[in-house]
């Protein structure tokens, strides 16, 4: 009798309950809300704004949009970006925002990355976030 499964069903079996399950999301997905992008762009404009620049692309830190941000963070998770940028940012005050101010700011980057926005709002809860992918690259079916 054989001891192992054949691959295929092996296969089935992981992909299966992830098919069937409304998370992980992706971030094609409409994520946030429009109501914290107004919020985030005050918060950028007096936070993050002298050091990435105005439109998230100029200034002296790397830029928080385009190819060469999105290929540094694809197939990481929205939480993983958030927590970077809570540890590390502002650079010279890092997590001096609350929770929410730092997901509506992540909010901003992907609107800015032009992902779709939603009904709900991004959540400032590292857990929930780390459910939801960054892929640079819309998938087939949406
Ligand atoms: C004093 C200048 C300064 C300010 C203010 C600042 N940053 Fe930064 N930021 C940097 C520098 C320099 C880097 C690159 C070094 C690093 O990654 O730690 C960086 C990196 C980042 C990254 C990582 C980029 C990548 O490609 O991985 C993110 C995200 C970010 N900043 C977001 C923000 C947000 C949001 C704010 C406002 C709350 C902010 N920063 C405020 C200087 C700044």
């Amino acid at each position: 009798m054989k001891r192992y499964l054949p691959f295929s069903a092996l296969l089935l079996i992981c992909t299966l309950p992830a098919a069937q399950a409304a998370e992980p999301r992706s971030v094609w997905d409409g994520i946030y809300n429009a109501a914290q992008i107004k919020r985030a762009a005050a918060i950028y404009a007096t936070k993050c704004e002298f050091c990435h620049g105005q439109n998230l692309t100029a200034g002296e830190a790397p830029p928080l949009t385009g190819a060469d941000f999105l290929a540094n963070w694809t197939s990481y998770s929205v939480g993983d970006l958030f927590e970077k940028t809570r540890n590390t940012m502002p650079a010279t005050e890092p997590k001096s925002l609350s929770a929410q101010e730092y997901a509506d700011l992540i909010a901003l980057m992907l609107s800015v990355n032009k992902f779709p926005a939603g009904t709900a709002e991004l959540p400032g809860a590292a857990d929930r976030l780390k459910q939801i992918r960054i892929e640079a690259a819309k998938p087939a079916s949406k």
